[in-house]
């Protein structure tokens, strides 16, 4: 199992590029099933999610053409996949692929509008909670869905004629359950209306290509969305909008490590309270032509408390990597996890990088510190995992972090991004 090596102390100087968002990139794959034409997406990142959703996509029949790599002067790349599925070559999304990523379970949305049927797996536990299915079990029976759990699947069954568009709230946001009803609701007969949406700009970027692809909707990136549903749905051609996380993760970084880097091909607007925490925090960030420059005073960080809440609040995907950040402040700073009941599993391994924090239900208290030590640590899950090269950017000496596959589920080029802004960070491969 690959490792990767981090020596700290340097600051980070440089530009890095920000990849297509994963979170964005899967329910736009996903949708790819909606229709028999092709799917063309550009900006798709190269992660082990969606290598991983591609293989899933080609059970149920999607072909899938990947168009080389361009290389462009900062050190970006992007990719164009083409995805098209002409039929359906199977409606039931077996537990041995589901279980290994939870978003594949979305294909329940477009099967179930364009086949009528799906049978698809629990997804089953996950190392941050519990993530039940009922909001999604609620809003497709609200469709019109007959929804059965047998034997760890969710056997889901349209009306005679297809889904039937219906007025739907939602009691609690959850961003996979908007992707669902958007596609389900954009072949249904009528009108679908949710209420209680989540806000995310992926929900917006999986509106806009669903649009482009023939349907019709509006209202995405408020809480009432509206889809008038429409017989068929064509190709189209979308670009997948820049990592929000990704662009949150390296500023913390930056404002950890001290430096100046310039976030290439992202979008200061798609992050506008995490920013606001981070300046806060001391560093300063703001948008500069094509991206986003952050400059970082390493020493000089303040305490900030945060709460992580749905859209356009402070991202739990980026709550890790604050705290991370804290450990470092001239004080002591509050990071309270409102979406995710066990999301603080990284709390051990900085730690053993020498962070003081105490933990009292969903709340932690930071403690900064004046120095982090290098130490060997271990990835629990992505986020955290990322959060753990932060701490040993800034730490004296080595970090060894263990279990990285969880860094290559969401972070595309991560070694190589750093070592090119001054870094030392290299992966070991076993
Ligand atoms: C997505 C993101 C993930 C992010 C999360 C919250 C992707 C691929 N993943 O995950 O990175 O951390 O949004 O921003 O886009 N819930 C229920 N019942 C349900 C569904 C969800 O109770 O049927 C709960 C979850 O357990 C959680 C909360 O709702 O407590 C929010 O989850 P949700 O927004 O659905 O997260 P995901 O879409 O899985």
């Amino acid at each position: 199992m690959d490792r990767i090596r981090i020596v700290g102390g340097n600051a980070l100087n440089g530009i890095i590029p920000i990849s297509g968002a994963k979170n964005a990139a899967l329910p736009l794959m996903i949708a790819s099933l909606l229709t028999s034409d092709t799917l063309t997406l550009e900006n798709v990142p190269h992660l082990a999610d969606v290598e991983g959703l591609i293989r899933i996509l080609g059970n149920h029949g999607v072909d899938i053409a990947v168009n080389g790599r361009r290389e462009h002067q900062d050190g970006s790349y992007s990719r164009t996949v083409h995805f098209t599925c002409r039929t359906v070559a199977d409606t039931t999304a077996p537990y041995e692929l589901v279980s290994k990523m939870r978003a594949s379970f979305w294909v329940i949305g477009p099967l179930l509008a364009r086949e009528g049927q799906a049978r698809v797996s629990l997804p089953g536990g996950c190392a941050i909670g519990t993530r039940p299915v009922d909001l999604f079990i609620e809003g497709l029976t609200a469709l019109g869905a007959e929804m059965e759990i047998d034997g760890g699947y969710i056997n889901a069954k349209a009306p005679k004629g297809g889904l039937i568009g219906a007025r739907y709230t939602f009691p609690k946001v959850s961003v996979g359950a908007t992707h669902v009803m958007l596609m389900a609701a954009s072949l249904a007969r009528g009108t679908t209306v949710i209420g209680n949406a989540a806000r995310e700009p992926e929900v917006v970027d999986l509106a806009n290509c669903l649009n482009a692809m023939g349907a019709k909707i509006s209202g995405a990136g408020t809480a009432t969305i509206t889809i008038e549903g429409v017989t068929s749905l064509s190709g189209a051609r979308h670009r997948v909008l820049p990592d929000r996380i990704e662009t949150g993760t390296y500023a913390m970084a930056v404002a950890m490590t001290g430096g100046d880097v310039t976030l290439s091909g992202t979008d200061i607007t798609l992050l506008d309270t995490a920013i606001e925490a981070i300046r806060r925090a001391g560093a300063e960030v703001s948008a500069v032509e094509g991206g986003i420059r952050v400059i970082g005073h390493g020493d000089q960080i303040r305490p900030v408390d945060i709460v992580t809440e749905p859209f356009p609040g402070f991202p739990t995907d980026l709550q890790a990597q604050f705290m991370g950040l804290m450990t470092r402040a001239n004080g002591v700073s509050h990071v309270t996890e409102t979406i995710f009941e066990n999301r603080f599993m990284h709390v051990q391994e900085l730690a053993r990088l020498g962070a003081k924090i105490t933990l009292s239900g969903q709340t932690a208290r930071i403690e900064g510190v004046t120095r982090l030590r290098g130490a060997p640590v271990m990835a629990t899950d992505l986020r955290a995992s990322v959060s753990l090269v932060i701490a040993g950017l800034a730490a004296e000496g080595e970090t060894m972090v263990s279990r990285v596959y969880h860094l290559d589920r969401g972070f595309e080029r991560l070694e190589e991004k750093l070592t090119r802004c001054g870094a030392i960070v290299e992966r070991i491969s076993d």
